[in-house]
C-alpha cells in the first residue's frame, strides 16, 4: 500500500485526467462549513492543471442511495473550487452523472481546464462497485488519479472499479501526504510515541487499541469511551454512556498494557452533568461519578495528569474528543489537549472525523504536523487494514 505510484510518476500533458476526491464537506443550509477537504485536493488539482491536463473531478456527498437528491448536489463543491482556483469549474447536474450532455463538456475541455461530475451515489450502481458505473467513468479519461483518502475504504466504482478499465491508475498529492504521515507515525515513529483515544465508543475503536497497543511507549483514554474502561476498572460511572458487552473487552485491554509495560491513562477526575446539556459543570473529586450524573469530559486534574505525560512525547497521535466538546462548557478537556500538541515540539497527527473539526473548530489546526482528511478511512488505516483505494493503485 505504501509503495504506489503517485501523479509525479506518470506523463499528464495534455491527457484528460479523471481524479477521485473526497468532497463529502460538511453543508450547513446548502452552504460549506467546513473546507479542509477541499483545500486538501487542491495540491492534486493545481498540479495537474498547470501541467495542461483536462482535469476531470468526481466525488460522492452524503448517501443518496441512488438517488438524485438536490440537497446533496456537488454544485455548492464547483462554486468554491472556481473561486479557490481562479477559473471556472465546468459542472452539470445530472441524475446519470454521465451523460451525453456531460461527455461533450469534457470533450470541450481545453489543456488546463477542470470540471466536476455530479455526485457518485446518485448512481445506485456506485457503491456496488458496479461494472457499467466503474466502465462508463474510465471511458471519460486516459489517466485515473485517486486522491480521495477519506473515501480508500471504500471498494466503490469511483475508487476501485474505475481501475480495472483504466490502466494508469496512481495517487495524488493528498493520498501521498496521509500515508506519509499516517503511516510514518504508526510504522516508525520517534519515541516516545504516544496515543490519545476519545470520542463515544469503545467498539468503534477496539481494533485500533489492539493494533496500537503494539506501537505505543502510551496510551491515553478519555472522552466517552473512558467510562467503559472506568467501569472495568470497578469505579462507579453513574449514568454515562457506557458498553455494557464491551467491559470486559476494557478490562483485557488494561491487562494486556499491563502485561507489554505499556502505560495507559484513564481520566481521575471528570466534569458531569445531571442532563445531556450545556449545564453548568460540576467537577468529581476523583475517578467516581455519582448516581444520577454523567460524564460530559475530562476534570482538571485529568488534564494535568494527561499534559505531563505528553510534554515527553515526541511522536502523539489524536483521534477522538475528549468529552461533549461540541457544548462549550465541557470542551475545556479537548481544547486543553489541542493546546498541548500546538505547544510541545513533538510530531503531532491528529486522525480525522471528530477530532480534526474540533481541532480546527478551536483554532489549533495550523500548529498540527498533519490532520487527516480520514474519518472511516483514517481509524481502518490505524487499526491496520489494507485500504482498497489505494491497493488497486499501479505499484512503483
Ligand atoms: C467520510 O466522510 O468519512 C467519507 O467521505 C466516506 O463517507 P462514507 O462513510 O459515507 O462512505
Amino acid at each position: 500500500m505504501f509503495n504506489k505510484k503517485t501523479v509525479k510518476d506518470v506523463e499528464v500533458e495534455n491527457k484528460k485526467v479523471l481524479v477521485r476526491c473526497d468532497f463529502n464537506v460538511p453543508l450547513v443550509d446548502g452552504k460549506i462549513s467546513d473546507e479542509t477537504r477541499i483545500l486538501g485536493a487542491l495540491p492534486t488539482i493545481k498540479y495537474l492543471a498547470e501541467k495542461k491536463s483536462k482535469v476531470i473531478l468526481c466525488s460522492h456527498m452524503g448517501k443518496p442511495k441512488g438517488e438524485y437528491k438536490l440537497s446533496l448536489s456537488l454544485k455548492p463543491v464547483a462554486e468554491r473550487l472556481s473561486e479557490l482556483l481562479n477559473q471556472e469549474v465546468k459542472f452539470i447536474s445530472v441524475p446519470e452523472v454521465i451523460n451525453d450532455d456531460v461527455r461533450k463538456m469534457i470533450e470541450s475541455l481545453q489543456p488546463g481546464q477542470v470540471a466536476l461530475l455530479e455526485n457518485t451515489r446518485f448512481r445506485v450502481e456506485e457503491t456496488k462497485n458496479g461494472e457499467v458505473f466503474s466502465k462508463e467513468l474510465a471511458s471519460l479519461a486516459d489517466i485515473f488519479v485517486n486522491d480521495a483518502f477519506g473515501t480508500a475504504h471504500r471498494a466503490h466504482s469511483s475508487t476501485v472499479g474505475v481501475t480495472e478499465f483504466l490502466e494508469t491508475a496512481v495517487s495524488g498529492f493528498l493520498i501521498e501526504k496521509e500515508l506519509k504521515f499516517l503511516g510514518e507515525a504508526v510504522e516508525k515513529p520517534e519515541k516516545p510515541f504516544v496515543a490519545i483515544l476519545g470520542g463515544a465508543k469503545v467498539s468503534d475503536k477496539i481494533s485500533v487499541i489492539d493494533n496500537l497497543l503494539q506501537k505505543v511507549d502510551a496510551l491515553i483514554i478519555g472522552g466517552g469511551m473512558s467510562y467503559t474502561f472506568l467501569k472495568a476498572q470497578g469505579y462507579s460511572i453513574g449514568n454515562s454512556l457506557v458498553e455494557e458487552d464491551k467491559v470486559v473487552y476494557a478490562k483485557k485491554m488494561i491487562e494486556k498494557a499491563n502485561e507489554m509495560g505499556i502505560e495507559l491513562l484513564l481520566p481521575i477526575d471528570h466534569r458531569i452533568s445531571k442532563e445531556f446539556k450545556n449545564t453548568d459543570p460540576t467537577l468529581t473529586k476523583d475517578a467516581n461519578i455519582p448516581d444520577g450524573f454523567m460524564g460530559m469530559d475530562i476534570g482538571d486534574m485529568t488534564i494535568g495528569f494527561f499534559e505531563e505525560l505528553l510534554l515527553s512525547a515526541k511522536t502523539v497521535l489524536w483521534n477522538g474528543p475528549m468529552g461533549v466538546f461540541e457544548f462549550s462548557n465541557y470542551n475545556k478537556g479537548t481544547y486543553a489537549i489541542a493546546q498541548t500538541l500546538a505547544n510541545i515540539k513533538a510530531i503531532t497527527i491528529i486522525g480525522g472525523g471528530d477530532s480534526a473539526a474540533a481541532v480546527t473548530q478551536l483554532g489549533f489546526s495550523e500548529e498540527m504536523t498533519h490532520i487527516s482528511t480520514g474519518g472511516g478511512a483514517s481509524l481502518e488505516f490505524l487499526e491496520g487494514k489494507v485500504l482498497p483505494g489505494i491497493e488497486a493503485l499501479n505499484d512503483k
